[in-house]
């Protein structure tokens, strides 16, 4: 099928090239030229595993193409995603003026029957507004006799394992009332729905809903863990062994307990504002989300909190140097948006201290996100991160950080405390390093 994926952040670099592994005719569009340029020699915006290989490759085949034309991508197609991006306002909602933006540049070019497909996370309503916009453009055009359908696909990608959840998803979310714009999307994702039939058919507003509830959901339990985690801590009790506890009942599963230094990404913080926003307009009050969003924004200081206690009875922070292992809000990106990292970096230089950094992925973003300043350095190895150092953070669980040397951290840093964000360690084995140990709820304070 003949496809045009319009806005080549993320989600749209993903989508489009999957698609066109998929064996579709793929055109990726974006108004930034000189991000369409670097596509073209295959130099990728951001990092994702496998990524620029597959694109290589589909763009050596001829099966993926980029341009910065409107006319050119909407002749090209008969389906067009929209990927665009729907930042956060500066009330917390959803802010759609890029989706506004491509809808009308679809509606002034659009001269056959097509599927306008929305990917991006929108608030409920959106494809309906969409809609909406598109018929402004073609009636404006003299042109309503081009028929189209708007349907809401969420994506449900996770950064840093965006292809296999593009190819492997445990469902595909289709928002639409439009039967023959179903069977289209029927078919596009028919090779990922072979043994059993993946697609949820809905309406577009369900399915808008959909994509917030999931995060939603999936933020609820990471703050509810967390938050039981400080009462793990001050009851006395491990959150490690609670998580097990629960996640063993099949009716609350495994996945998404683990108590840490609070969730970050594009994705989390942002929806749940939104979902809280949108509800706020709708005169709901969402106060389970709002209290997520505040017990979130709590758990990002506690491992200041920890460094501070600490050195407190040691002559306060000021002057000391804390390593930090891990910038990036998880392992295997370069994203640091809300990322952990940062609130504790942040708190810690207020507080008169400097920071030694280290991480495989994320330093030129994170140097990004911080601005010059000569009191962050940032280093090439972890261990160089810890010369000099006084104690060290471990705030995002990349691989490479799992089984470190503990007797070489323990010589390095001059007061030989580790605190760790991610319940990485096992405190026996840096006890025996002589090292202090602090975690998140696993029995310390008590
Ligand atoms: C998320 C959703 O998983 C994905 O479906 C959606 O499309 C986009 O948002 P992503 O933001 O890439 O994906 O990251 P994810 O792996 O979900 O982790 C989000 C954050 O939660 C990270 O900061 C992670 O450290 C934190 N987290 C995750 C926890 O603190 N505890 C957990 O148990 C799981």
């Amino acid at each position: 099928m003949r496809i045009t994926v319009l806005g080549s952040g993320y989600v749209g670099l993903v989508a489009g090239t999957c698609l066109s592994v998929l064996g579709n005719d793929v055109i990726c569009l974006d108004l930034d030229e000189l991000k369409i340029e670097k596509l073209r020699q295959a130099v990728l915006p951001i990092y994702e595993p496998g990524l620029d290989s597959n694109v290589a490759e589909m763009v050596k085949v001829g099966r993926l193409r980029f341009t910065s034309k409107y006319e050119e991508g909407v002749a090209h197609a008969d389906i067009i995603f929209v990927a665009v991006g729907t930042p956060q306002a500066k009330n917390g909602a959803a802010d759609l003026s890029f989706i506004r933006a491509a809808a009308a540049g679809v509606g002034r070019h659009l001269v056959k029957k097509s599927i306008i497909v929305i990917k991006s996370t929108v608030p409920v309503g959106t494809a309906h507004m969409v809609k909406e916009i598109v018929e402004g453009e073609l009636a404006s055009r003299q042109r309503t006799d081009v028929q189209f359908a708007v349907v809401s696909n969420p994506e449900f990608l996770r950064e840093g394992n965006a292809i296999q959840d593009f190819m492997r998803p445990d469902r595909i979310v289709i928002g639409s009332d439009d039967a023959w714009a179903v069977e289209i999307m029927r078919r596009i994702y028919a090779p990922l729905s072979r043994n059993h039939d993946k697609l949820l058919v809905m309406s577009p507003r369900s399915a808008e809903l959909t994509k917030y509830a999931s995060n939603a959901m999936l933020a609820t339990r990471i703050s509810f863990m967390n938050e039981l985690s400080r009462f793990a801590e001050a009851a006395g009790g491990n959150i490690e062994d609670v998580r097990r506890g629960i996640g063993e009942d099949s009716r609350i599963g495994r996945h998404f307990l683990y108590a840490g230094a609070g969730y970050g990404g594009s994705c989390f913080p942002k929806d749940v504002r939104a979902l809280v926003s949108a509800g706020r307009s709708l005169g709901i009050d969402m106060s389970i989300l709002a209290a997520v969003d505040t017990v979130n924004n709590q758990q990002k200081t506690i491992l200041f909190e920890k460094i501070a206690s600490f050195f407190a009875s040691r002559g306060g922070l000021k002057g000391k140097t804390i390593a930090i292992w891990g910038l990036a809000f998880k392992p295997d990106t370069d994203d640091v948006r809300e990322a952990p990292s940062l609130a504790l970096i942040e708190r810690l230089l207020s507080a008169g201290a400097q920071v030694r950094a280290y991480d495989p992925i994320a330093v030129h973003t994170a140097k990004t996100a911080l601005g010059s300043t000569d009191l962050v350095t940032f280093c090439s190895s972890a261990y160089e991160a810890l010369a000099g150092a006084d104690a060290l953070a471990l705030v995002t669980e990349y691989r490479e950080f799992r089984t470190p040397d503990f007797d070489r951290i323990a010589a390095s840093l001059t007061e030989k405390a580790v605190f760790d964000g991610r319940n990485l360690y096992a405190r026996a084995d840096l006890e025996a390093a002589g090292l202090h140990y602090f975690d998140i709820g696993r029995g310390n304070g008590v």
